[in-house]
Parts: C-alpha cells; structure tokens; sequence
C-alpha cells in the first residue's frame, strides 16, 4: 500500500515516469494501471506501469523501497527485522544491477535498520541510500500542533529526530509556528501529550487499521523526498543518514538533518542539541545499534 501510495502522490505531482514492482503477478500490473487512467483527470503526464520483471525498472533515477512486512497490532517495528531483512536485501541487490545510478530511499521498518541493510546489499555510497522516518514523523506533529491550534499545517514546521521508533526525539525547542517557538503558543503540558502522541502515531494507525500500518502520510513522506532528489531541491529534511562521526556516532543509520538534493544526501547537519535533546538522541541511537547487533554478519 505505501509503495502504491508514494506513486500517486509522485504521479500526481508529476514528478516523473513509475514503475511499480512486486513479486504477486498481476498486483502491480492492475494498480499502475488504474494509476494511468486517472493521470487525464489529475492533468498530469506520467507513465506508470507495474511489473514483476526488475528489466523494467532499469535506469531509475531513484529506487523507493517499501518491500516487506508492515506490522501487525502489539508489533513493534523492531519485530519486522527477522523478517524483512532478507527481502530487502534482495530487492536492494536486483534493483542496483538495472539503476546502478539510482538514489536509494527506503521505508521498510525497522527502517534505520533496513537502511543500512541496503547500504551493505547495493554496494552503493552512503550518500545514495536514505531512509525515510523523519520526514512522516515530523508531518504526524506538526499535523497534531496545526490541529491544536487551529492554524494552517503551512506555518507549522518542526523536526523530529533520532531512529524510527518509540524513542524517536521530536525537538520541541526547535518547533514553530509562523517562526513563533511553539513553547510561547502552549502549554507544556499540550505539548508533552502532542510529542507521546508523535511517537505513538504509527502505533495508532496500525491499531485502528489493524491488518495494515499507515500508508498515505508514509507515501507522501515519500513523494516529498523523491521530489527532493529529482528537483536537486537541497531540502533540509529529517531522514536516516548513514553517520561517519557525525553526532559522535559512526557506522550506522539514524534520523539526522540531511540536505537533499540530487545524488542523494549532499551532507549531514549537525544541529546543536542541548544536554537533555543529546542524551535522548545518543539513547535512540543506541536502541538502532541494539537492532543491528540482530543482523546476521552484523557489524557491532
Ligand atoms: C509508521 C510506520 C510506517 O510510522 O513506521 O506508520
């Protein structure tokens, strides 16, 4: 569902040709078709095709990964690994051989984890292999504030950092509203439950839905990093970055401050985090680490 979503929100935008790939005949074939014939309606002029031939994917300018598991109720998204990793590996390694050039962006949870399985399986530089987490969970707060508030999701911005998890770290000090901190439009309390909400928004989606995790905020997410890639925009987003002494952390994948642009992330940014912002974030970090130490042949 996400991997279909992201190319709605793609096509829609008119970011450039789709090529929706899955393993079940038939399955992509019919959603990338129904996605074309809605393309006169939308106005916009985007291929999109379904196969379950890698041929068909050759020379992508970026590769969205979303192959695999999503959780179930009670699941956390550490409970995916065992069964994701093998299947992500090998989408990594058959989509690389046909966009060797490609920017690789993955969503697959644990996604931090994922991240670097890609890395490892593409043979590809860190700078072409992100992840996206960020980007969704900075959307679900600054939803949750524009909500609060009853102000336009525009003038909401905010940036949540750390892994893709329960730990995850949305930065309350650097979140505003129309460049007003947002500690000045409420009370610490509100913000407390809009952050606990924040991170528990996966958790409350995958219990209402229960067969299924988000889809539509995960896709845009997606669309808006694509869009970053393939517009050379240079945008300052919250992602999975491959960390080599940034932070103090190396050789892993966490949610840093990137700049996107094409070729993937130009650099990572190193904000500076106050004393109790740094300890959570080197706690979530170190959460990663615990999920990668899983992987079979793991590095730490
Ligand atoms: C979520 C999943 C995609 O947060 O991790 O909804």
């Amino acid at each position: 569902m996400t991997g279909a979503t992201a190319a709605q929100w793609c096509a829609a935008a008119e970011l450039g040709d789709v090529v929706l790939y899955d393993v079940i005949e038939g399955l992509p074939q019919g959603k990338a078709l129904d996605l074309f014939e809605a393309t006169p309606l939308a106005g916009v002029d985007a291929r999109v095709r379904g196969t379950n031939r890698w041929e068909e994917t050759a020379g992508s300018d970026v590769v969205v990964i979303t192959a695999g598991s999503p959780r179930r109720p009670g699941m956390s998204r550490r409970d995916l690994l065992a069964v994701n990793h093998g299947v992500v590996a090998e989408v990594a390694a058959r989509a690389v051989e046909h966009s060797p050039d490609a920017v690789f962006i993955v969503l697959t949870n644990p996604v931090d984890v994922m991240a670097y399985v890609v890395l490892r399986a593409s043979g590809l530089p860190p700078a072409r292999v992100v992840g996206q987490a960020g980007v969704l969970d900075s959307t679900r707060f600054r939803a949750f504030i524009a909500q609060e508030l009853d102000v336009s999701v525009e003038d909401v911005t905010a940036l949540v950092l750390g892994g893709h998890g329960d730990s995850m770290v949305p930065l309350v000090r650097l979140a505003q509203v129309g460049g007003v901190p947002l500690s000045e439009l409420l009370p610490a309390e509100t913000i407390a439950r809009l952050v606990q909400r924040t991170r528990d928004g996966g958790a409350e989606i995958v219990g209402l839905l229960k067969t299924a995790s988000a889809f539509y905020a995960p896709g845009a997410a997606l669309c808006e990093m694509v869009a970053a890639v393939l517009r050379d925009k240079g945008r300052l987003l919250p992602a999975p970055a491959y960390l080599q002494g940034e932070y103090g952390l190396n050789g892993l994948y966490t949610g840093v401050p990137v700049l996107l642009g094409a070729g993937g992330v130009r650099r990572v940014v190193e904000v500076h985090l106050e004393p109790e912002e740094r300890a959570a974030f080197l706690q979530s970090a170190a959460e990663v680490q615990a999920s990668m130490a899983e992987l079979p042949g793991a590095p730490c």
